[in-house]
């Protein structure tokens, strides 16, 4: 393979990742010039490092400019996107992000976590007896749902219909799930109607909940009006919603390739915290992030212009050899481990990171400790998406362990 073969998008994707192509780049060409079909061209970012310095530096590389992926978007469909956090830059994203902290303290997480942990209990309930499932509807898609659904405050009879609206919002390059525009307009206005409706019963009646902190929470005498709490809610479906689900997916994928991990974590549950980290550095669920340089740059020798698209490419600075000993090996008690899978810092890190992290253990946990030699039952089908590194389904067989069967 020479750098002539690169080819970062869609087309590469569906399969498995492209490691090879992510070793040649950070090795030969860190700041690539990837060409589009469509005659546009963008800058691949492979390097961790690159990755750190461009998203701490939103003066430069722009989120707000020509907005997060990677086609270019008419000015309508821009203006659009500004309207979610991820896609403005300093001082607006500062004020929106102060106010939307106030639902992600430390402890509204800590309050949920008893909740997590009993849904994610009750998923495995579901399934153990079988023998059998369908990993990725069974099991990984449900946690990160079911608990922005709690958060929103949505009755649980709903939200087999928040499931399906979130899929339609999502409209990947999947022809599986592919929606029209209009139907992704449709599935955010019902979601925005139930937003709504929540959000004008916390206002008299707040509770301990997330919804109750977003609509009471004040900054210098600001408060989120409707609208934005309708697109924080949205982006948060989109944003907590596929990256847990599909986490969990890679992390199920490598367990069953590392039997001995499993081993370990059994053995000794102590590593549960680092074995976490390994498996977002490994799962590395959304492909990239992009930014638009606001003026003329270099970076490593290469100029970058004003206007340049600049492409994050995550799962590559995950590997970097340069940051992580043996990158190619899946090592539950990796320390160091200073992935870039939430973002590589800077004003847009993650801010459901420990959500997230409480989730991904809840289930992950539960599955060592309750599930034996689980096994492929067929091969996974990813997803087409140059966005989101997806599994869509996965079969799975398993025993249950002694102690369940006592
Ligand atoms: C494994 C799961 C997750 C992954 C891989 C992930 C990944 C990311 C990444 C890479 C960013 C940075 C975007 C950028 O730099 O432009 C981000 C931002 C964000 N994430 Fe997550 N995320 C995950 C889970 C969640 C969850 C559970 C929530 C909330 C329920 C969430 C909410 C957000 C929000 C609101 C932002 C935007 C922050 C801002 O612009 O200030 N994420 N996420």
């Amino acid at each position: 393979m020479n750098l002539d073969d690169i080819d970062l998008l869609a087309s590469t994707w569906g399969r498995e990742e492209p490691h090879e192509m992510f070793a040649l780049l950070r090795r030969d060409a860190p700041v690539f010039r990837h060409r589009e079909p469509d005659g546009d061209s963008f800058w691949a970012i492979t390097k961790h490092a690159d990755v750190l310095a461009i998203s701490r530096d939103s003066d430069t590389f722009s989120s707000e400019l020509g907005g997060t992926f990677i086609d270019t978007q008419t000015d309508e469909m821009l203006a659009k996107s500004r309207l979610s956090i991820l896609n403005m830059d300093p001082p607006k994203h500062h004020q929106l992000r102060r106010l939307v902290s106030k639902g992600f303290t430390p402890r509204m997480i800590t309050r949920l976590q008893d909740t997590i942990d009993k849904r994610a209990q009750r998923i495995i309930d579901d399934v153990i007896d079988r023998g059998e499932c369908e990993f990725v509807e069974d099991i990984a898609a449900k946690l990160p749902l079911e608990m922005i659904c709690e958060m929103i405050g949505l009755p649980e009879a709903d939200w087999p219909r928040m499931f399906e609206l979130s899929n339609k919002l999502i409209g990947f390059d999947d022809p599986e799930y592919q929606a029209s525009p209009e139907e992704g307009e449709l599935a955010a206005i019902e979601i925005f109607t139930y937003c709504d409706r929540i959000a004008n019963d916390r206002r008299s009646d707040p509770r301990d909940d997330i919804m109750s902190a977003l609509v009471h929470a004040e900054v210098d005498g600001e408060r989120l009006d409707d609208l934005e709490l309708n697109l924080f809610f949205v982006t948060l479906v989109v944003a907590g919603n596929e990256t847990t689900r599909n986490l969990i997916n890679h992390s199920m994928l490598a367990l069953m390739q590392h039997p001995e991990e499993v081993a370990k974590l059994r053995a000794e549950p102590e590593h549960w915290t680092t074995a976490v980290e390994e498996m977002l550095r490994w799962g590395t669920s959304i492909h990239n992030f992009r930014r638009t340089a606001t003026r003329d740059t270099e970076l490593r020798g290469q100029r970058i212009a004003a206007g340049d698209k600049v492409v994050m490419y995550y799962m590559s600075a995950n590997r970097d050899e340069d940051v992580f000993v043996d990158p190619m090996r899946f090592d539950v008690t990796r320390q160091p481990n200073d992935h870039v899978t939430f973002g590589g810092g800077g004003v847009h890190y993650c801010l459901g990171a420990n959500l997230a992290r409480s989730e991904i253990k809840a289930v992950m946990q539960q599955i060592v400790q309750r599930f034996d030699d689980v096994r492929p039952a067929g091969a996974p089908r990813r997803l087409h998406s140059d966005f989101v590194n997806g599994i869509k389904a996965m079969p799975i067989s398993f025993d249950a362990r002694p102690a369940e069967r006592a």
